[in-house]
């Protein structure tokens, strides 16, 4: 969110969701009436005469502040929160609940949509992820574990117990497995700048979807397709239940998202090019270029190809995002961010 010279940033935590202003300053005042310079109070009855205070520079300073706290509305943990297009409501879901607010409205939220069985034991299936659409306010999807997406036009009912759209992609028999359906639930769903498509992650690949076509992806890339082997000790050092994030670059031409190994992917949806790149200290210095990396997923290994044997599987990319017009990202590590920029810049 913007705003003046400030920006204002959304979080959460567990179950509270806090405002906060972010700002810059590279001026401070002096010189006023009622205080000294230490902020201490002056004695009135020794004002006697009037100052204009001046701004004075000084080194550039960030600040955040919290503002308001908006708590109490969720019983899960939260999954996702997004702000809406129309700068005064924004959306926070837990795993059976989505609630809209109002950003100035901290004690008060409705209830948008509700996917609680009347009885628990009925519960096959949770939210992951929500988001609003980037620029119609009455619309937003969210996904869930049975790896579909919902859309909602609030302005067809106050609760969107009923999808206006529902994407479903059929499931291909021939590849059935015991984990099937863990490896489908969608991790995130992130709607293009455009508000054409939206992308959606699952444990081994990420599918563009156009939202006049319901049926099935326009587009599927792979992961890390070296996995599918793999999924019975992924599934016993639960990894396979990572939730990793996905993000589109600012044209929308491309699109990018985490893997094990400290490895990120990238895909050009024009050209189809894809690139595995690595966010380590030991293989990038700063300044240098990224060098691409290739997994060998069986039979010989070539020079300069790791084997999925010797992955590790504690180093995982989760969190992505993209510059939204600069070829910059942001790639965070278990405990390191690294900001890789684009060298033509
Ligand atoms: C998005 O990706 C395309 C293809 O990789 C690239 O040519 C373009 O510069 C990128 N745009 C932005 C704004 O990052």
């Amino acid at each position: 969110l913007t705003c003046n010279a400030a920006h204002f940033l959304l979080s959460t935590n567990d179950k509270t969701i806090k405002l906060w202003k972010i700002s810059e300053r590279d001026k401070r005042a002096e010189g006023y009436n009622l205080k000294d310079e230490d902020g201490r109070l002056r004695d009135p009855f020794r004002i006697t005469a009037l100052r204009v205070p001046i701004l004075k520079p000084m080194d550039l300073m960030v600040e955040a502040s919290p503002r308001r706290i908006f708590a109490n509305a969720h019983t899960y943990h939260i999954n996702s929160i997004s702000v809406n297009s129309d700068h005064e409501t924004y959306l926070s879901a837990d795993d059976l609940r989505i609630n809209l607010w109002h950003l100035e409205i901290t004690d008060r939220s409705f209830n948008i949509v509700d996917i609680k069985p009347a009885n628990m034991e009925e519960l096959t299936e949770v939210i992951t992820a929500a988001e609003f659409h980037p620029h119609q306010c009455n619309v937003l999807v969210y996904s869930s574990s049975k790896g579909t997406v919902g859309l909602c036009d609030m302005r067809s009912s106050a609760l969107c117990d009923r999808h206006s759209k529902f994407f479903e992609e059929p499931e291909d028999p021939s590849s059935r497995s015991f984990f099937s359906e863990i490896i489908s639930s969608i991790s995130d769903v992130k709607f293009s700048h455009s508000g054409r498509y939206m992308m959606t992650r699952d444990y081994l690949s990420v599918k563009v979807w156009d939202l006049n076509m319901e049926s099935r992806p326009v587009e599927t890339h792979q992961v890390h397709e070296y996995l599918r082997s793999k999924l019975c000790s992924l599934y016993e050092n639960d990894c396979i239940f990572d939730k990793f994030e996905c993000c589109w670059n600012g044209s929308d031409s491309a699109v990018m998202t985490g893997s094990y190994n400290n490895f990120f992917r990238m895909f050009d949806r024009n050209t189809r090019r894809d690139v595995t790149l690595e966010a380590s200290r030991e293989s990038s210095k700063p300044r240098a270029s990224l060098k691409p990396r290739k997994v060998c997923a069986g039979g010989k290994r070539k020079k300069d190809e790791i084997s999925v044997d010797s992955l590790d599987f504690n180093k995982k990319i989760l969190h992505t995002a993209w510059h939204p017009v600069d070829n910059v990202i942001a790639v965070a590590a278990t405990n390191n961010l690294y900001i890789f920029q684009d060298k033509a810049n």
